[in-house]
């Protein structure tokens, strides 16, 4: 690759991949479970069915697989590839599985790292990567989205556990001196909303000898107040792309696609609306694979690319939200 200037770097989109596991878990499957119907699930949320991991899935092998599929889209010889940010938020070590991914790719120039930022994930690390590109520190990154929320939904809670599924994705960017596609971002929290929806630490007091209690590791399953989550959604989303739209000179119309976070696909009408984005343009694919947390986002992409949806150019809106709160926005050119 040519030497990078440093005042002219810009991001280029090369490739994506995903991955979700075979089993398939559908609504009449959870309705056997708990109190609920396929015809309940399906108009409250757009969802039919989603994916669950199987024995021995974790983020590390659906993580890798996407990976996988987006170098080879990129034509990216592995030992190019300098970094390497994994958002997730149920790592298979709390420690990390970033790395793990890296050693099963044998990326052995990559530095590789775990980011955790819910639903909002993906968005966060694909701006985080984008910033080592801007600075010139590094040329090539892969952004990968994975979660196993399987792990940690109460199958007995009927008001979360319709939701969510497991699946991962990723994009593989690079640092160019001809353009900049990554056209704008915007990200926020508000930790003051934080308990609509969490994954806590379950604060099981135990001793490790007289007088010296700690608190045992582990974490409850997810905890969600459904209508203020749903609330915060409608609200936020159409602000901050608004926002993000008049910080860039661009309008609504610009846009090619919307890609928002996959949870609900009545969210993702209302975000329409309010944005004025016509249904066409709005992509989902929530109803086969429910809300995958930090993986929707990449996957809805890259299918929409293996699907000659997304084609080179295209404008692409996106839009991740979740736990937190955190909720951000991105406009992107694809290629
Ligand atoms: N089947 C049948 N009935 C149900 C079910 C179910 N699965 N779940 C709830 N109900 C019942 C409730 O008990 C309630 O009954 P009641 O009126 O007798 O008390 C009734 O249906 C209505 O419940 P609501 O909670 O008002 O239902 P709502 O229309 O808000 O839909 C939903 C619930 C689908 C969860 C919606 O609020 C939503 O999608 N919220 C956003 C959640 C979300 O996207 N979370 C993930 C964010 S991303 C991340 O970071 C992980």
């Amino acid at each position: 690759m040519e030497a990078i200037k440093l005042n002219q770097i810009g991001i280029s989109f090369k490739g994506s991949g995903s991955y979700v596991p075979n089993q398939i878990l559908t609504n009449q499957n959870i309705s056997k479970k708990v109190d609920t119907s396929d015809e309940w699930i399906k108009s409250r949320t757009g969802i039919s069915e989603r994916r669950i991991s199987g024995i021995g899935e974790n983020v590390v092998n659906m993580g890798y697989e996407a990976a996988l599929a987006a170098i080879e889209m990129a034509s990216w010889d592995i030992d190019s590839i300098d970094l390497i940010i994994l958002a997730t938020s149920t790592p298979h070590d709390l420690f990390g599985s970033a790395p793990s991914i890296q050693a099963k790719l044998a990326a052995h120039n990559a530095v590789a790292f775990d980011l955790t930022a819910a639903c909002s994930g993906f968005l966060f690390a694909l701006v985080t990567a984008s910033q080592f590109l801007k600075m010139g520190s590094y040329k090539r990154a892969l952004v990968i989205g994975a979660d196993q929320l399987s792990s940690y939904v109460d199958w007995n809670d009927r008001r979360s556990c319709i939701l969510f599924g497991d699946g991962a994705g990723a994009i593989a960017i690079e640092a160019t001196n001809e353009f900049n596609n990554f056209i704008g971002f915007d990200m926020k929290t508000d930790g003051e909303r934080g308990s609509f929806l969490n994954l806590p630490f379950n604060n099981n007091i135990d001793s490790i000898i007289n007088n010296i209690d700690f608190m045992n590791g582990g974490f409850s399953p997810i905890q969600m107040n459904g209508q203020e989550v749903y609330k915060f959604a409608v609200k936020e989303v159409p602000i901050i792309l608004n926002n993000l739209f008049k910080k860039i000179n661009y309008s609504s119309e610009d846009v090619d696609w919307l890609v928002l976070h996959q949870a609900n696909q009545r969210i993702l009408d209302s975000v329409g609306e309010r944005l004025k984005i016509p249904k066409e343009k709005i992509l989902s694919n929530l109803e086969y694979y429910g809300n995958t947390s930090a993986g929707t986002i990449p996957l809805m992409i890259d299918e929409a690319i293996r699907n000659n949806k997304i084609k080179q150019n295209d404008i692409i809106a996106t839009s991740g939200f979740g736990a937190g709160l955190s909720w951000g926005a991105a406009l992107i050119k694809w290629g």
